[in-house]
């Protein structure tokens, strides 16, 4: 059986994505007469005909690589079906090029948005297979992306490290985690981390809460070191009630460069506490991915060929209680995973009497 298949990595990048293809070129390479073309940036690539062969040994060595060897770009699904001032009709450049290109499946490794693309393309008739990729961990129906695992232990390392500086100088330290629609990383890591207090895009903090739990770690420790764990996308009760545009209009005029700034800056001035700010941003997607996630990803791959062996398209691959399985692409667009309110992982956090604004 031979099976021609394009690749893709589409929008943010994160480590494990080279395993992941990897994992699928191996795999195929075994169970099949596989040919691959990669296609570059993502749905650019797809769009604009960018593409190169690939052969056996461009999947050689990239198992621990961090970022993409494919490139990746964000292109937003909501522009997908609109044409621009190009004139190029994206979803008809996608498909003749995909023809062009003589596939029999596409393959899209990516997030949320990527998910929503990969769907309209199989329901337009091309035969797609996604890989859950994200730091973020936010895609519906899968326990865990790649990526994660290793943004996590990142993430962990970098509070780590705050916590000793935060202690030898008795300060308060916000540190922002990536994440702005989904808090699991800063969940995760912020509890990892031993944080003091995690702010969550889905539990909207009130400001007085943070501070009482700051100051009343300063009364039983006699020293006003505490670490706040904040995710980019965590907002106030207050905020929490207003629509998306409204809250960003706010915060523009507010003038901060983001959450962590105005939370640091509220801190200082209502407790006196000095408090500083630390955001490792883009750090958090980088490097090498960890021996989870090369598993994680490698797994995914494998699936995945299994998937273009069968014939299986339109589906996406998860983990369900440590099987690999997969899902269907339509059932997953356009759904993302938040943390649910009443989720273990919160309820233990607060056992230990981690501090949510809530
Ligand atoms: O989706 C992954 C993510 O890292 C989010 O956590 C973050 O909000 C966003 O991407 C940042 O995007 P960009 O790399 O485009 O700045």
């Amino acid at each position: 059986m031979k099976r021609r298949i394009g690749i893709l990595t589409s929008g943010g990048d994160c480590p494990g994505l080279n395993a992941a293809i990897r994992g699928v070129a191996r795999a195929s390479y075994e169970l099949f007469d596989a040919e691959f073309v990669g296609i570059a940036d993502g749905y650019r690539g797809l769009i604009e005909g960018d593409w190169n062969e690939l052969s056996y040994d461009d999947f050689s060595g990239i198992l621990t690589l961090g970022g993409t060897i494919l490139g990746t770009s964000r292109q937003p699904y909501r522009y997908m079906r609109v044409i621009g001032e190009d004139n190029v009709d994206k979803v008809a450049a996608m498909k003749e090029n995909y023809k062009k290109m003589k596939l029999d499946c596409l393959i899209t490794l990516g997030g949320n948005g990527t998910h929503k693309t990969a769907n309209l393309l199989s329901q337009e008739g091309l035969n797609v297979i996604g890989l859950p990729k994200t730091i973020d961990n936010d895609i519906w129906d899968t326990e865990v992306t790649f990526g994660f695992h290793t943004a996590m232990d990142l993430a962990t390392e970098v509070i780590d490290r705050i916590h000793t500086t935060a202690n030898s100088h008795g300060r308060v330290m916000v540190i922002e985690i990536m994440g702005n629609k989904a808090g699991w990383l800063t969940l995760y890591s912020g509890v990892a981390g031993g944080a003091d207090v995690v702010l969550l895009p889905e539990i909207p903090y009130d400001l007085d809460k943070v501070v009482s739990a700051v100051e009343k770690r300063a009364r039983r420790k006699k020293r006003s070191f505490s670490i706040i764990a904040v995710a980019e996308g965590a907002m106030t009760k207050e905020e929490s009630k207003m629509k998306g545009k409204e809250r960003l209009a706010r915060r523009q005029e507010e003038g901060y460069q983001s959450i962590s700034y105005r939370l640091a800056s509220q801190i200082e001035e209502k407790t006196g506490f000095e408090t500083r700010v630390v955001v490792p941003g883009h750090f958090q997607r980088g490097g090498s991915p960890s021996a989870y996630d090369r598993v994680l990803a490698t797994r995914f791959g494998v699936y995945a060929a299994r998937l273009i062996k069968e014939g299986k398209y339109g589906v996406t691959v998860a983990m369900k209680g440590d099987r690999v399985v997969h899902n269907m692409l339509m059932d997953v667009a356009g759904k993302t995973k938040f943390v649910p309110k009443d989720n273990q992982m919160v309820k233990n956090a607060k056992d230990i009497g981690i501090a949510f604004g809530d």
